[in-house]
């Protein structure tokens, strides 16, 4: 994918702060530091675009990149954060809902989890939540320079095994090393414009 041009359009909390224009969408979602904002910078291949952050749940709202003019990533807030207060983690859910809530121009969601572990009931409970909303939900491995190449699939069995499934496919990435990429740039781009 050539990038022509990608810009931050909107740091949302509210329904009527989302983009109005229609234009696809395409979600990250996941633990909070598993690599969501870097991910976003590494397809873009910007440095410091989406915030990375060095203390956990920096993300705290739905920030909407406008790529190419065609479409949007979307950076969803981060949760699975220890240190966070239950008020916070009611915002979070209802961030959320309110965003997954019959969200039509939303083509696909991307949840990410650590290559490394078991992904946590969070992941799970987030796995579902996806589904039960009725959009397409494609798991991505990142933080892969972690562990050698050999032990992917044994790694990636675990992550299927524990968000039940089938043969659907797991994307392993790694923002260090750059890899694993074109391979989400081309499930991307299939999804937007199908
Ligand atoms: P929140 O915004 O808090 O939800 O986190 P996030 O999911 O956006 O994670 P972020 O991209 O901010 O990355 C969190 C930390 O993990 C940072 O210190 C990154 O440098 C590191 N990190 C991200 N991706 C990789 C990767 O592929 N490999 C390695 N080794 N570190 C990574
Ligand atoms: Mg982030």
């Amino acid at each position: 994918m050539k990038i022509r041009s990608s810009e931050i359009v909107m740091s949302a909390v509210n329904r009527d702060q989302y983009p109005a224009e229609g234009i696809p969408e395409v979600a990250f979602v996941g633990r909070s530091n598993v690599g969501k904002s870097s991910s976003i910078n590494s397809l873009l291949n910007r440095r410091n675009f989406a915030r990375v952050s060095q203390t956990p749940g920096k993300t705290r709202t739905i920030n909407f990149y406008l790529i190419n003019e065609e479409f949007f990533f979307v950076d969803l807030p981060g949760y699975g954060y220890a240190k966070v207060s239950k008020s916070e983690k009611a915002g979070w859910g209802k961030i959320m809902e309110r965003y997954l809530t019959g969200r039509d121009e939303l083509c696909r969601i991307y949840l990410l989890v650590d290559i490394r572990h078991e992904p946590t009931n969070d992941d799970k409970a987030m796995y579902d939540w996806v589904k039960y909303f009725g959009y397409d939900c494609t798991v991505v491995a990142t933080k892969a320079d972690k562990i050698s190449r050999g032990k992917y699939q044994k790694h990636m069995s675990v992550i299927r095994k524990k968000l039940g499934l089938a043969d659907e496919k797991i994307i392993p990435v790694s923002s260090l090393k750059k890899t694993g990429f074109d391979i989400l740039w081309d499930d991307i781009t299939n999804t937007y414009s199908e």
